[in-house]
C-alpha cells in the first residue's frame, strides 16, 4: 500500500497521434455517407427528426483534416426518439418469466450477450468470476414451547390468482437470506424494532438482554446485513427480520394484488452481508476471484455472519408479537416509533415461550456470469464512460432488476442504430450486465477489482441503474461533479403523455431543494453496483430511479404483472429512463469537454463540512444547535473537555473548522480558475477545437486534453489507498456509506466516525490529513504537480 492519495491516481494520459487521427477522420466521412444510405433506409418513421439535416449538421463540424469531427448533438436527439414503450414491455414480460437467482443460470447470460450483438454492438464478453455464494437447504420457524402457542410459519409465499408467475411454485426458490449462516437454534425471543444501533442500545438500557435469544427485527431505516451484525455483537442467536405492515404493507395503502404494498404473505428475501466491512465475494476482499486467487477461509471473512436468520412475511410475525406481548416492556410510547401496525400490543419480551429457527444453507464458490460490451471510441478510445445494471434477482424481479435490466436494453439497442446510422462515440462506450449483486455487489465488486488500475485511469464515469423504475417520481444519487449534467439531461426528457419534463416534475417536489431552489441529489452511499466504482476506485458515478411505493421489494411478486398493472403500465417511465441514461451516457461520451463541474463539487464540500460542524456541536454542546458562536459551546463549555481532562483537545480546536473551510476555498478557487479555462478556450478555438490554423487547432486540442483529464481524474484524489480505518476496502474519503446504516452515506466518513465515537485526538489529526488532502486536489485541478 502506498502511503498517500495523489500517487495512487494515475496522471494525465498520453494522446494518439494526429497522423492515427486523420486516418480516422477520413474515415469518418466514408462511414457517414454510407450511413446516411443506411439511416434513411431504417428510419422512413421517425417523422420528427430530419436524418439528413442531422447528418448535415455532422459536416457542419465535420473540419478539415487535422481538425475534429462532432456528431454529439445529433446523435443526441437521435437516441432521444428511438425507446419504445412496446420493445420495453415486451423484454420485460420475457425477462420476468423466470427466475434469476445468480450462479443458477448461465443461459441468461448468454441470452444477453446475444440480444446485444443482434442489435449491433460490435464487442461482448461474458466475464466470469468465482465467488462464495450459499443456496437455501431447509429453513423452519415454529414456536415450540409451550404446547398452547404451537405454531409453525409457513415461509412461502403463496399463489395469487391473476398473477400468473405467482403459480410457478416449484420455481420460487424458498425464503432464505443470501450470505446467512447455517444453525439450528431454539430460545426465548426479544423485540428489537428496527435493529438499529440506538434500537439495541435502549434495550441494553432498559435491561432487556439479547444474549443468547432470537432477536425479531422488521425491515427499514438500515440494511439488513447491518440488523444481523448489530444482533450478533449483542450476543444473540439467531435473527428474524419480518416486514411490517406500517413500513410497506396495508398501513400504506391498498395491498397486492389490489395495490403495490406488502399482503400478509409477502416476503422480503435478500442478504445479510456486512457489506459496511466491504462487499463482494467475501473470500477474496480487494481481490477478483478468478482463477487460483488465494481464498480466506470461511470462518476469517469478516463480512460474513455467524448466527443464522431468516426473512418472514408479517403473516408469520404475528404469532410471535402475539407470543411476546405482556411480556418485559409494553413498547407502545417509546420514543423512536417501536410499535407497528399489527393488531397487537408490542412488547420486547423476552417471550416466555421458545422458538426454533433452523437455516441450513449450501455455501459453495460458484462461477457468475458478467456480460460486457465495447464501442470503441473514435477519438478517444482510451477514455471510458461505463453503464451497468445487474441481471440477477431473487425471483422474478420486474422492478428489481427487470426494469434496470430492459433500460439497458433498450439503450443498448438505440446505441445499435446509431451505430448502423455511422455514429461512432467520441470516447469508448461500455455496457455492463451486472451479475450477483443481491448477494453484495458481486458481480460489479469482483469486476472493478480485477481492472481496478485500468479504471482509475480511464473511467470517466459510471451510470448505475437497478430498480430503475417503481413509480413516477425521479430520483438520483450521485457524485456533486455530475449533478449539473443531470440537471440538463432531465430537463431535455419529456414522459409521454404528462406533458411535462422528468426535471420538471422532480423540481416541483416539497421533499427536498438546495438553497438555489435545484432539486436535491443525495449522496452515493451503498446498496447497488456504483459502490466498488466510486467507493473503491474513485469513479465519478450516478445511480437513478423513477421511484414510488415500493411495497413488494424482493418477493416473488415483484412480478411482471405488478409492474403492468400498478406501476408503469404503459411503460412510459422505462422510455423516460432510456432517455436519462442514454443521455447521460451520450453527453457524457461525445461532448469534446467532459462535461463534469468540479465547481459544484467544491460547493457540495462545503456543505459536507458545515453538516460535520453540526455533528461535532450535537456531540459538544449536548441541547444546543446554535451556531452563532462557533468556538464555543452556549451552555456550559466544560462538559466535554473535562472527558479529556488534561492532555486532550479543548473545544477550540476541535471546533474550528476554519482550515477544513479554507481549503475548501482554495479548492473552489481552482475549480472556478479550471472551468474559466474551459470557457476561454471553447471561445476561442470552438469545443471541437475547429477554428483557426492547422497548427492552433493541434495546440486547442492538446490543451482540452489536459484539462479533460483533469475533470475525469479529480474525483480519485480524494482515495485514501489505506482506505478508511474502520474499513480499509472502502477508499474515498469524502463518500461511504455509514458503519452503522449500511445504505445512506456518509459525508467525510472519516472525520464523522472520529466525531461519533468522540475521538478527538484522533480527530484533530483526521482533520490535519483531509486539510492537506483537499490541497492537494486543488494544487491537481491547477496543474501544479
Ligand atoms: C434459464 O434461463 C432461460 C433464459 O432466461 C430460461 O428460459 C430458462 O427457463 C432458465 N432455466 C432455469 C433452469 O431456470
Ligand atoms: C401499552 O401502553 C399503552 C400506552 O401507554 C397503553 O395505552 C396500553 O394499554 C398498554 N397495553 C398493555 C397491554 O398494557
Ligand atoms: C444541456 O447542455 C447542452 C450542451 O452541453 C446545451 O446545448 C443544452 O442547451 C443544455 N440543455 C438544457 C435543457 O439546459
Ligand atoms: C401541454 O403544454 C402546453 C404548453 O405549456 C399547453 O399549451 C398544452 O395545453 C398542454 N397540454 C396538456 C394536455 O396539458
Ligand atoms: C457548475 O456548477 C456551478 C456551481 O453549482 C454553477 O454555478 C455553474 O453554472 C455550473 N456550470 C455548468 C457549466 O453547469
Amino acid at each position: 500500500m502506498k502511503s498517500a492519495v495523489g500517487p495512487d491516481c494515475p496522471s494525465v494520459g498520453a494522446r494518439p497521434s494526429s497522423r492515427a487521427r486523420y486516418f480516422r477522420h477520413a474515415l469518418v466521412t466514408l462511414t457517414l455517407a454510407a450511413g446516411l444510405v443506411l439511416f434513411t433506409f431504417w428510419f422512413p418513421s421517425v417523422v420528427q427528426l430530419d436524418p439528413v439535416a442531422i447528418l448535415s449538421k455532422h459536416h457542419h463540424h465535420h473540419p478539415s483534416p487535422g481538425g475534429d469531427y462532432g456528431p454529439t448533438l445529433d446523435a443526441y436527439r437521435l437516441f432521444q426518439a428511438l425507446p419504445d414503450p412496446q420493445k420495453l414491455r415486451d423484454r420485460l414480460q420475457q425477462y420476468a418469466s423466470s427466475v434469476h437467482q445468480a450462479g443458477v443460470n448461465r443461459t441468461d447470460a448468454e441470452w444477453t450477450r446475444s440480444q446485444w450483438l443482434d442489435f449491433g454492438l460490435p464487442e461482448v464478453d461474458i466475464v466470469t468470476y468465482e465467488p462464495l455464494l450459499n443456496y437455501p437447504l431447509e429453513q423452519r420457524l415454529a414456536i415450540v414451547e409451550p404446547a398452547s402457542l404451537q405454531f409453525e410459519a409457513d415461509l412461502n409465499e403463496p399463489i395469487i390468482d391473476e398473477d400468473d408467475t405467482s403459480h410457478l411454485q416449484r420455481e420460487i426458490p424458498p425464503v432464505f437470506h443470501g450470505h446467512s449462516a447455517s444453525g439450528d437454534v431454539t430460545a426465548e425471543l426479544v423485540y428489537a424494532n428496527y435493529g438499529t444501533r440506538g434500537d439495541f442500545a435502549q434495550l441494553a438500557r432498559r435491561g432487556v438482554a439479547v444474549k443468547g435469544r432470537i432477536v425479531l427485527v422488521r425491515y427499514g431505516r438500515i440494511a439488513r446485513g447491518v440488523k444481523v451484525m448489530l444482533a450478533e455483537a449483542a450476543g444473540a442467536a439467531g435473527v428474524l427480520i419480518y416486514s411490517d405492515p406500517a413500513d410497506d404493507g396495508y398501513a400504506r395503502g391498498p395491498v397486492y394484488p389490489d395495490g403495490p404494498f406488502r399482503p400478509a404473505g409477502s416476503v422480503e428475501r435478500g442478504s445479510v452481508l456486512f457489506m459496511n466491512q466491504y462487499p463482494g465475494d467475501p473470500l477474496t476482499p480487494g481481490e477478483a476471484a478468478t482463477g487460483d486467487v488465494k481464498r480466506l477461509p470461511i470462518g476469517s471473512a469478516r463480512n460474513l455472519p455467524t448466527i443464522p436468520s431468516l426473512p418472514i412475511s408479517y403473516g408469520n410475525a404475528l404469532p410471535l408479537l402475539r407470543a411476546l406481548a405482556g411480556h418485559g416492556h409494553n413498547v407502545s410510547d417509546w420514543a423512536g416509533g417501536w410499535s407497528g401496525a399489527l393488531p397487537v400490543t408490542y412488547a420486547t419480551g423476552p417471550s416466555t415461550a421458545r422458538i426454533q429457527l433452523v437455516n441450513r444453507v449450501r455455501n459453495q464458490i460458484t462461477p457468475i456470469w458478467n456480460v460486457v460490451a465495447r464501442i470503441k471510441g473514435w477519438q478517444e478510445p482510451d477514455r471510458v464512460v461505463i453503464a451497468g445494471s445487474h441481471r440477477d434477482s431473487w425471483v422474478f424481479g420486474a422492478a428489481d432488476p427487470g426494469s434496470g435490466t430492459t433500460t439497458l436494453f433498450e439503450t443498448a439497442r438505440a446505441l445499435g442504430v446509431l451505430l448502423r446510422a455511422g455514429w461512432r462515440p467520441r470516447r469508448t462506450i461500455m455496457l455492463a450486465s451486472w451479475d450477483a449483486e443481491e448477494y453484495g455487489l458481486t458481480g460489479s465488486t469482483e469486476w472493478v477489482e480485477d481492472h481496478r488500475d485500468w479504471l482509475r485511469d480511464k473511467a470517466v464515469a459510471y451510470l448505475n441503474l437497478d430498480v430503475a423504475v417503481y413509480g413516477p417520481h425521479f430520483i438520483a444519487g450521485a457524485s456533486p461533479s455530475l449533478v449539473p449534467l443531470i440537471y440538463n439531461v432531465t430537463r431535455g426528457v419529456i414522459v409521454a403523455g404528462t406533458n411535462q419534463t422528468v426535471y420538471d416534475e422532480w423540481v416541483d417536489r416539497p421533499e427536498g431543494h438546495y438553497v438555489d431552489g435545484t432539486p436535491y441529489v443525495t449522496p452515493l452511499g451503498s446498496g447497488s453496483d456504483y459502490t466498488p466504482f466510486l467507493q473503491h476506485a474513485g469513479i465519478a458515478s450516478v445511480d437513478f430511479s423513477f421511484a414510488g411505493p415500493q411495497g413488494l421489494y424482493h418477493s416473488a411478486y415483484d412480478s411482471f404483472h405488478n409492474m403492468a398493472k400498478h406501476v408503469d403500465p404503459d411503460f412510459r417511465y422505462h422510455q423516460a429512463a432510456t432517455r436519462v441514461l442514454g443521455g447521460l451516457l451520450l453527453r457524457l461520451a461525445d461532448l469534446p469537454v467532459i462535461p463534469l463541474n468540479l465547481t459544484h463539487y467544491a460547493t457540495a464540500l462545503r456543505r459536507h463540512v458545515a453538516e460535520l460542524e453540526l455533528a461535532i456541536r450535537r456531540k459538544m454542546c449536548p441541547g444546543e444547535d446554535n451556531l452563532m458562536n462557533p468556538l464555543e459551546c452556549q451552555r456550559d463549555p466544560t462538559v466535554a473537555t473535562d472527558a479529556d481532562a488534561g492532555t486532550g483537545p479543548g473545544h477550540r480546536s476541535v471546533l474550528d473548522l476554519g482550515r477544513l473551510y479554507k481549503a475548501v476555498d482554495h479548492l473552489t478557487e481552482r475549480a472556478t480558475d479550471l472551468h474559466h479555462d474551459v470557457d476561454k478556450l471553447t471561445a476561442k478555438a470552438g469545443a471541437f477545437c475547429d477554428r483557426g490554423s492547422h497548427k492552433q487547432q493541434k495546440k486547442c486540442r492538446a490543451q482540452r486534453a489536459t484539462l479533460n483529464a483533469r475533470l475525469y481524474h479529480f474525483e480519485c484524489q480524494f482515495l485514501r489507498p489505506e482506505g478508511i480505518p474502520s474499513r480499509p476496502w472502502f477508499k474515498h474519503t469524502i463518500y461511504a456509506p455509514g458503519i452503522y446504516t449500511g445504505y445512506s452515506a456518509l459525508t467525510l466518513p472519516i472525520l464523522r466516525e472520529s466525531v461519533e465515537e468522540e475521538q478527538w485526538d484522533r480527530f484533530l489529526t483526521e482533520m490535519d490529513a483531509m486539510v492537506q488532502l483537499l490541497h492537494r486536489a486543488a494544487d491537481f485541478v491547477k496543474g501544479k504537480d
